[in-house]
């Protein structure tokens, strides 16, 4: 009885095995899920199932509770999926699968954090790679190395240098290479990636896309195709920062402060057209024009210089060569700070230099070497660049391509490097660190070691302050805009040697004053010279029919119930209609105390016992009769604001004055040596 039991528990068993087993080859996820594009506000997610079916992500900041989805209902094997509007610098959580069933479930290891919003100063760790696609121990030992180190910081950008899998960039190698391979392919859950194609990945892109049969030839960028670009998902609309590429095939992000240009070095044809070249150059330079973050860092496959696996002095290097003798002084007009490339299975890492566009006997220190130190901050040898792409101060070129792959006895002696490892045992990746005006680059060998460090400043501190106005009795807090600099500033203000971020001054500190700030990370010095200057409000006196403004001003700007009078500048004025008037001095922040003014209601046919205006209102021609002792005295025509807007002398008892070009509206006449105005109405 028991034995007939058990019997039957095992075939329960082995028919429930059956049915999973049936379930699971129906429909399973066969690679990734992957995370592509990320911006500040969206995110892709790519996967790969055995058989057709819909799309769905559930994510969401809570793991607990992915109640956001997003379903595409056609039907794929090949699955990407955009997540839009989410919030910018936020860890979600995600899942992947069809409309009735998760695929995958919930779990740390599938969440993915959305980029700050770009230009946005905050910490950001890059991690490179270089020929690492090979499938080999020391690929998974170059990650784990990187993934023991330092894990104080997440990775934010991790970039690929090219040949991302040997040896011909096919379906089955990315998948058995990357997406597969055992003690690397767990990252791809939550470490998106930011690819750039080398030679191996373009066999396959050449392959298809052969011109009469001819690989390598020059062929349009929209039949640059093939398993690596049917694998990534990069912006090509600008969506992560950047001026848009239009292809995938090379395109440029934002992350936080740091600019990144994915270049292509395959866009280089061996039919020697340069039309693959000279369009990416046309659109770099639309790119960096448009630039203004304070570190940008291009990246491609093929180094401009090198002495390793691959010598750029080498004849037939004719893609290292098209890249350092077109592309490279492009990037440098921007004063780019730092290339990273891969190709050649080495690490080499240059002094700061610039202008070094021949083979490697053309290189001349004495005009090329920016700084021949080492870099190293601890040992005082930081780089340091004025924060002006006006001013190329210097690039720093980095060749990553020992990631998996490795190179026996190179030669290793270019000129320019300083710090290179090469051998069957020099495998490694490159770290970046930024924060504000410091950049950290990091050599981490696959044994944990840190081989080699330099760091790069930007002198780019810029301190402004506005002159400061202050009417009697007020004081003010001075905000300076401080803008660039480290975390390390100290304050100097002349007041008082006042420290502090900000200072408050009032109208008895009046005068010229200063701010001197000191990045004490760069030692930039920055000193901003303003000024203070106060007057005593004025008042307002009435004679007559006209205001005058009381105390002393070097300018004057009249109101009418609190609202500017436009063109009522001077240091009177003739109201025209009742009101409250008033009058400030200096920028208009010191107002008068309001002034109530009567006008008369109606315009009066004669002003004067003296004097005689007709017709009034007047169209064309206004007649002014004065006695006999006004002749050849000055008058002036003054209009509503107070403006003078004609002066002629009374040259007989008869005047006839043209108002035909006046505007509409009421005018005064003021003759000189006569206590009173006349008004007049133009219609
Ligand atoms: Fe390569």
């Amino acid at each position: 009885m028991v034995f007939f039991c058990f019997r039957q528990v095992k075939l329960f068993l082995f028919i429930a095995f059956l049915g999973n087993t049936f379930l699971h080859m129906a429909q399973s996820v066969i690679r990734g899920p992957y995370l592509q594009s990320p911006t500040d506000n969206s995110i892709v997610i790519k996967w790969r199932t055995d058989v057709n079916t819909q799309s769905k992500v559930s994510f969401g900041t809570n793991l607990n509770d992915l109640s956001q989805t997003v379903l595409l209902t056609n039907s794929t094997k090949e699955h990407a999926v955009l997540l839009p509007n989410l919030l910018p610098s936020t860890v979600y959580y995600y899942s992947v699968g069809n409309s009735t069933t998760s695929f995958t479930v919930p779990s740390l290891k599938y969440r993915f954090k959305t980029n700050p919003i770009p230009g946005t100063a905050v910490s950001t760790r890059v991690w490179a790679t270089g020929d690492f696609g090979k499938g080999n121990t020391e690929q998974v030992a170059v990650k784990n190395a990187y993934m023991n180190h330092d894990d104080s910081l997440e990775t934010d950008v991790w970039i690929w240098l090219g040949d991302n899998v040997y040896n011909d960039g096919k379906d089955e190698e990315y998948q058995t290479k990357l997406f597969e391979l055992n003690g690397f392919s767990n990252v791809f859950s939550w470490l998106p990636f930011w690819p750039t194609p080398g030679n191996h990945d373009y066999n396959t892109v050449w392959d298809q896309s052969t011109f009469l049969g001819i690989p390598y030839s020059n062929i349009p960028f929209e039949d640059h195709q093939g398993p690596y670009y049917d694998m990534v998902h990069v912006p090509t609309q600008a969506e992560a920062g950047g001026f848009a590429s239009q292809y995938e095939l090379f395109y440029s992000f934002d992350y936080g402060d740091v600019h990144f240009l994915s270049l292509n070095s395959e866009v280089y044809d061996f039919t020697q057209t340069f039309d693959g070249i000279n369009q990416m150059k046309a659109w770099i330079d639309q790119d960096l024009a448009q630039n203004n973050r304070t570190f940008t860092i291009a990246y491609f496959h093929q180094p401009p210089y090198s002495k390793g696996s691959h010598d750029s002095d080498d004849a037939f290097e004719l893609v290292m060569k098209s890249m350092r003798e077109l592309v490279v002084p492009l990037l440098e007009s921007y004063d780019i700070d730092l290339v990273i490339c891969g190709h050649s299975h080495v690490f080499e890492r240059s002094k700061l230099v610039h202008g070094h566009y021949g083979n490697s006997a053309s290189y001349d220190a004495s005009t090329m070497l920016k700084d021949g130190s080492n870099g190293n901050f601890a040992q005082g040898n930081a780089y340091q660049k004025d924060g002006l792409n006006s001013t190329p101060d210097g690039t720093v070129y980095v060749v990553c391509g020992n990631s998996g792959s490795k190179e026996d006895a190179p030669a290793l002696n270019y000129p320019i490097m300083q710090f290179v490892d090469g051998g069957l045992e020099a495998c490694g990746s490159f770290i970046l660190d930024i924060y504000k005006n410091r950049l950290d680059g990091k050599y981490l060998h696959m044994n944990g070691m840190i081989m080699d460090e330099f760091t790069m400043l930007k002198s780019n501190l810029n301190v402004e302050i506005e002159d400061v106005f202050l009417c009697n009795g007020e004081s003010t807090v001075l905000v300076p805009e401080v803008t660039g600099g480290s975390d390390e500033l100290h304050y100097l203000w002349s007041l008082n040697n006042a420290t502090s971020s900000q200072l408050e001054v009032s109208d008895q500190t009046t005068g010229s004053l200063s701010l001197t700030v000191t990045d004490s990370l760069t030692g930039q010095v920055v000193t901003s010279v303003f000024n203070v200057s106060s007057s005593a409000s004025l008042t307002i006196q009435q004679s007559n029919d006209t205001l005058f403004a009381v105390g002393s001003s070097q300018s004057y700007q009249w109101f009418l119930d609190g609202i500017l009078i436009s063109g009522a500048s001077a240091s009177y004025f003739v109201p025209q209609v009742s009101g409250v008037y008033s009058v400030s001095n200096g920028t208009g922040t010191c107002e008068s105390s309001p002034y109530n003014y009567n006008a008369q209601l109606n315009v009066p046919e004669i002003a004067s016992s003296s004097f005689l205006l007709y017709p009034n209102p007047a169209a064309e021609e206004l007649h002014l009769i004065v006695p006999k002792a006004y002749l050849g005295k000055g008058y002036q025509v003054i209009n509503s604001s107070g403006n003078v807007v004609r002066r002629a002398k009374i040259l007989s008892s008869e005047t006839i004055v043209d108002v035909s070009e006046l505007a509409n509206g009421i005018y005064s006449i003021r003759i000189s040596g006569a206590g009173e105005r006349l008004r007049f109405m133009k219609k």
